[in-house]
């Protein structure tokens, strides 16, 4: 098992190129799948959650092959298999379940094992099948599958109860090659769904935004081969940008994209940060000392779930009461109790979180709760006395590539070890 050791450090500094975008990646490699002919695709990162995506749309009968070190995806699925129940694999990640809009497209017939819950809420996809249904699909669900059945599938009307990610995705996907129109209404419109509109466009689709949370998908009747590259990760660029204001650093994000992360800029302006953005990249450094300052969670183009625990770590250390009021999940504060670990002074009630700027952290033996619960330790520890030990830190390695190397470029002290050879760190 791997740790991250993390010594108090800063300020960073130096310039940092982002990885393409985990959440972009993962529906654009699942929409390949709508089509017999080669899509490429640029800017994928080695995660493993793209690994395990990967076996999945290989076991649908997909050719796909993955280049790391140029980070191109090649898929070609001339034939795409509709009973995945037997996946367990599947089950594994909750992405995962975004092959089901394509196969339903391609073949009619579609069965995925159903989605697990997950420690930060239970995460159902009722939005996801009542959408297929809209569209005209039937939809069944016993022995721990979820089945959707449609002849040809139909445009329809679908007002979406919560502007969920995957749901809007999956939608997308399943409306692309059926008949006539189908208006998605209350749809998410996250970066990651307007880059794998730009992808299903360029394959042939009619995916359009019509402004006021609304989509609007014509059905075509086939889609062809097409090459992307994804865009940054904006989760990314948060991780650096709250590594930044924890160390007072001064760092420069190469090819961030300042539209994705204007909520992060103003919360970190709010905290005596300063967020400029250039051809040369965006810039973020400090000016003074991090002050208190709130986090509501939205849907985008709000304050994103995925960047909250991250920016719990600023909190930690900014003088005066800070507040996180989480409105997407449930129980996503599961960073919390390690960051008391390490001296923070963080009371949670559901789903709000009161953070006390404390005047030292120390380093500690933790554990990588989540992904982002994970990033938010390892920011955390750059500003502990000491030594902080970080386990479980697969779950980290989901969603970030090489994170310690691209940390350490800008002058962190954090070692990635194994659990064994950890005496001789
Ligand atoms: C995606 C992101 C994840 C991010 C989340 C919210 C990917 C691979 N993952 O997850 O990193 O944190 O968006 O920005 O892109 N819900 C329902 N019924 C449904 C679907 C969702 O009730 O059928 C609820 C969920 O329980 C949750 C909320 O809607 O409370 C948001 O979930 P959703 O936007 O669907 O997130 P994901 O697509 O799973």
């Amino acid at each position: 098992m791997s740790l991250f050791i993390v010594k108090k450090s800063g300020p960073l500094s130096g310039e940092v190129t982002l990885s393409g975008a985990k959440n972009a990646v993962l529906p654009i490699l699942c929409a390949c799948l709508l089509t017999d002919e080669q899509c490429v695709i640029k800017g994928v990162p080695p995660l493993s959650d793209v690994f395990i995506l990967l076996d999945i749309i290989k076991k649908t009968g997909a050719k796909a092959e993955y280049n790391q070190i140029t980070q191109e995806v090649t898929i070609k699925a001339e034939y795409t298999a509709g009973d995945m129940s037997e996946e367990n694999e599947a089950v594994k990640m909750r992405a995962s379940f975004l092959v089901m809009g394509p196969l339903l497209s391609r073949n009619g017939f579609v069965k995925l094992p159903l989605p697990g819950g997950c420690p930060i809420g239970s995460r159902p996809v009722d939005l996801h099948l009542k959408g297929f249904e809209k569209l005209g699909a039937k939809i069944k669900q016993e022995f721990g599958a979820a089945e959707a059945k449609a002849s040809k599938l139909k445009g329809g009307h679908i007002y979406l109860d919560f502007p969920s990610v995957g749901a809007t995705e999956n939608i997308i996907m399943a409306a692309a090659l059926s008949e006539g129109v189908t208006v998605i209404e209350n749809a998410a419109l996250e970066p990651e769904i307007m880059d794998l509109i730009n992808f299903m466009n360029k394959m042939g689709a009619g995916v359009f935004c019509l402004g006021n949370g609304t989509i609007k998908v014509t059905g075509v009747k086939k889609l062809h081969g097409a090459e992307h590259t994804v865009i940054p990760d904006r989760i990314e660029a948060g991780t650096f940008m709250a590594a930044a204001a924890i160390t007072n650093g001064d760092i420069t994000i190469k090819n961030a994209v300042y539209g994705h992360i204007k909520p992060a800029a103003a919360k970190l302006e709010e905290c005596g940060m300063c967020v400029e953005n250039s051809p040369d990249g965006l810039r973020v450094y400090s000016v003074g000392k991090r002050k208190a300052f709130n986090i509501k969670t939205m849907p985008f183009p709000g304050f994103p779930t995925d960047m909250q625990a991250i920016f719990m770590s600023i909190m930690t250390i900014a003088k005066g009461t800070s507040m996180v009021t989480e409105t997407v999940f449930e129980n996503r504060f599961l960073q919390a109790s390690e960051m008391k670990r390490m001296g923070a002074d963080i009371k949670t009630d559901g789903r709000v979180a009161v953070v006390e700027g404390v005047k030292k952290l120390t380093g500690s033996k933790v554990k990588a709760p989540d992904l982002r619960a994970g990033a938010a330790l390892i920011i955390t520890a750059l500003a502990a006395e000491g030594s902080t030990e970080i386990g479980d830190i697969y779950h980290i390695e989901r969603g970030y590539s090489n994170i310690e190397q691209k940390l350490k470029a800008l002058g962190a002290d954090i070692q990635k070890v194994e659990e064994e050879n950890k005496k001789e760190e």
